[in-house]
């Protein structure tokens, strides 16, 4: 079979196999791992400050000669204080519910949060010579993508409908990630002015690849041969795989997270703001539900990210202490990994070795 196509050769890569950068999930092991067999790993660092960013940035180089994307969040970062008017609200209701299922945390100040935008971390992607940025929650700056082209970088914007694919590939992006509905995590759709996209990736990769120039990474749902190959029918030129590598040994997902993926039903898993104020898709647990019923019963508002974020960011460490999977965040798309493979390398080979086995038609 032959893998190589004009997007394999832009990243420099052999296999157009994209590990999904997961925040939270992602570690450069993990990075190292796909990029070391040929595939492109990403590293997910949005929102984190610079220091981090380029710490993660060092040791992914010091386990891979081979290209990696690095990932930002192209957000803006909340400044101004009607942002922050439900913000209190919810820090008391998250405290009493902790309390309740004993998952009691420390909490901290909202005037302490500190948010940090990809603007703060452009710089530390420059320095070190990253050469392929990926991003999602919107689009980033005019003036930080000529920075970026200056330099040669490949930019790869996210969208979760044809309009946002159109609007990346017109600021100058090189390749789109065609997010579907049934990823997992965050839905990186920016666009204010109209409802949730809710595209499933069958609909939205033809439609994308008819209506925009660029190459498209096909992304959500894919776990196996057969549905990366359906991809590449549907028009992508590369697939961009999550929820397949959580479980792996690589992964900093906890035990509970891990387990409850491996026996994760297709109806398993829901959209929800509860955890972070921004559509997410995860496997829904207590924590889903509780906030769920205070919401539509007390008319609670749920503030917008990176606000919701921050305030159960301390409530959801409580809980991966304690290897609960019920008060923390378990993102996953609505496909998880059904074969064999433990560790990340061992994931992505036999993602590769099922797609080259299946006859082609
Ligand atoms: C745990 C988790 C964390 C994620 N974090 C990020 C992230 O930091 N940046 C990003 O662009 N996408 C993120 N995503 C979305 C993935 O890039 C991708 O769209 C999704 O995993 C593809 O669908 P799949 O999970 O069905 O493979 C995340 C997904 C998961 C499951």
């Amino acid at each position: 079979m032959n893998w190589q196509n004009g997007l394999t050769q832009l990243l420099g890569i052999t296999y157009p196999i994209i590990q999904a950068p997961m925040l939270g999930v992602t570690t450069p092991e993990m990075v190292a791992a796909v990029s070391n067999l040929g595939g492109l790993g990403s590293l997910p660092v949005g929102g984190l400050s610079p220091e981090k960013t380029l710490a993660l940035i060092k040791k992914t180089k010091s386990l891979t000669q081979r290209p990696f994307a690095v990932n930002l969040f192209a957000h803006d970062v909340p400044t101004d204080a009607s942002a922050f008017a439900h913000a209190q609200s919810m820090a008391e209701y998250l405290e009493e519910l902790a309390q309740k299922h004993s998952v009691a945390f420390q909490s901290q100040p909202i005037s302490d949060f500190q948010f940090y935008s990809y603007r703060d971390q452009v710089q530390v992607l420059l320095d070190e010579q990253i050469q392929i940025v990926s991003f999602t929650f919107g689009i980033l700056a005019d003036e930080i993508i000529a920075l970026f082209k200056e330099k040669g970088v490949v930019l790869i914007g996210t969208a979760t409908c044809v309009k946002e694919a159109q609007i990346l590939e017109e600021k100058g992006v090189d390749a789109i990630t065609a997010q579907g509905i049934e990823a997992g995590g965050h839905r990186g759709s920016f666009l204010a002015d109209v409802e949730l996209p809710q595209i499933g990736s069958i609909a939205l990769i033809p439609q994308m690849a008819d209506q925009v120039s660029i190459p498209i990474l096909a992304s959500g749902g894919i776990n196996d041969g057969r549905t990366i190959r359906a991809a590449f029918i549907l028009g992508a030129a590369a697939v961009q795989i999550g929820t397949a590598f959580i479980a792996s040994s690589e992964s900093s997902a906890i035990p509970a997270y891990k387990a409850a993926l491996k026996v994760a039903k297709d109806t398993d898993t829901v959209l929800t703001r509860n955890f972070s104020g921004r559509f997410a898709r995860g496997i829904q647990n207590e924590f889903m539900r509780e906030v769920d019923v205070e919401v539509k019963q007390s008319g609670r508002i749920i503030p917008q990210y990176p606000i919701q974020n921050s305030l159960t960011t301390a409530l959801r460490a409580e809980s991966q202490k304690q290897n609960n999977a019920q008060f923390t965040n378990l993102w996953s798309g609505q496909s998880v990994y059904r074969g064999t493979g433990v560790s990340s390398a061992d994931v992505f080979n036999d993602l590769v070795r099922q797609t080259e086995q299946l006859k082609s038609f």
